[in-house]
């Protein structure tokens, strides 16, 4: 039987946007199951391919895909906020492309033992890189509830405070150890309005709580800026989000670049997608995971 891999947002979208020329690196830099790297190596025969990511698992998905590629994939299983000298220097000035797609595998959330799943109950871990010491679970029975309020406001969850001390109060008696009895604790927590909303406050909760274990958000801060240095002079920076943290750091990041080199009309970062574009029926029929999935490309002039 073949291996069911993870179905990504933009499949199309990124080898139109990708400005390829036929040649050229990319950097895949949450390369995940490695599907865009197959649809890029079969499509462009002179591409190399760079794959990054920190589960080990993806890694092996990829390794084992992508094999028949043979020199043109590189996979490192690493972060992508580490994108060091070395790496850059294994002739690398020419990358054209830095793929930027965060968030969950579909692994993830069909195996209830990765700890991401609110529907499939699991031990409440919801690590990228399972040689991480902190887990979900040891942020909910040990962080005092000031500091998971702020956890929980980080995406705007509703009623933190009350989550927060439903949460502490509950684990005075016992530990709390699966993502089903954490959902359970919330969904008491909160008000009956609260659970009308379109995504309810335990998704909201769990994503949260992922973001703050990986460090998401300051991870992508940092990848989209070593990327971008990276990048050779008409390169372009491929970005997903999946939610509006992630857009903010990419729209913020433009703005950025527009400070930085306000004095020199020369360094500029040029939006090509004017208005983020959405994953298409088909491609939420074959992952609904990507309903909200957003696609911004920049290219950099300089
Ligand atoms: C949405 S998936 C990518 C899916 C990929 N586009 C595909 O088609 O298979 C996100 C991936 O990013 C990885 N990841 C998370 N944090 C990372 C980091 N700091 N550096 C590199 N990869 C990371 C996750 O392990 C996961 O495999």
């Amino acid at each position: 039987m073949s291996e069911k891999y993870h179905y990504p947002a933009f499949i199309d979208e990124i080898v139109t946007y990708g400005n390829f020329n036929g040649n050229g690196i990319v950097f895949d830099l949450y390369g995940g199951d490695g599907t865009y790297g197959e649809v890029l190596l079969e499509k462009f025969p002179q591409l190399e391919y760079f794959h990054f990511d920190i589960d080990q698992k993806a890694i092996d998905t990829a390794s084992k895909r992508l094999e028949r590629f043979g020199k043109r994939v590189h996979i490192k299983k690493q972060s992508c906020m580490h994108l060091d000298k070395r790496i850059l220097d294994e002739g690398l000035s020419e990358i054209g492309c830095a793929i930027y797609d965060p968030g969950l595998r579909l692994e993830y959330v069909t195996n209830p033992e990765r700890g991401f799943s609110v529907k499939l109950t699991g031990p409440l871990d919801g690590r990228f890189d399972q040689t991480q010491a902190q887990t979900i679970g040891q942020v909910v029975n040990n962080a005092p509830v000031e500091e998971l309020i702020a956890i929980l406001k980080i995406i705007e969850v509703p009623f933190p405070k009350r989550i927060a001390i439903r949460i502490a109060e509950v684990r005075k008696e016992n530990e709390i150890s699966t993502t089903g009895e954490l959902a359970s604790i919330v969904s008491k927590a909160v008000p009956f309005k609260a659970k009308r909303k379109r995504v309810p406050p335990e998704i909201l909760v769990m994503l949260a709580l992922r973001i703050h274990v990986n460090d998401e958000l300051n991870t992508l801060r940092v990848a989209v800026e070593k990327g971008f240095e990276a990048l050779k002079k008409s390169g372009r920076l491929l970005t997903i989000s999946y939610h509006s943290g992630e857009a903010r750091i990419y729209k913020r990041f433009a703005r950025l670049i527009d400070e930085r080199y306000a004095d020199d009309e020369n360094k500029r970062l040029k939006v090509i997608t004017r208005k983020a574009l959405k994953p298409t029926d088909e491609a939420i029929r074959m992952n609904p995971l990507i309903r909200s999935a957003q696609f911004r490309v920049y290219e950099k002039l300089f």
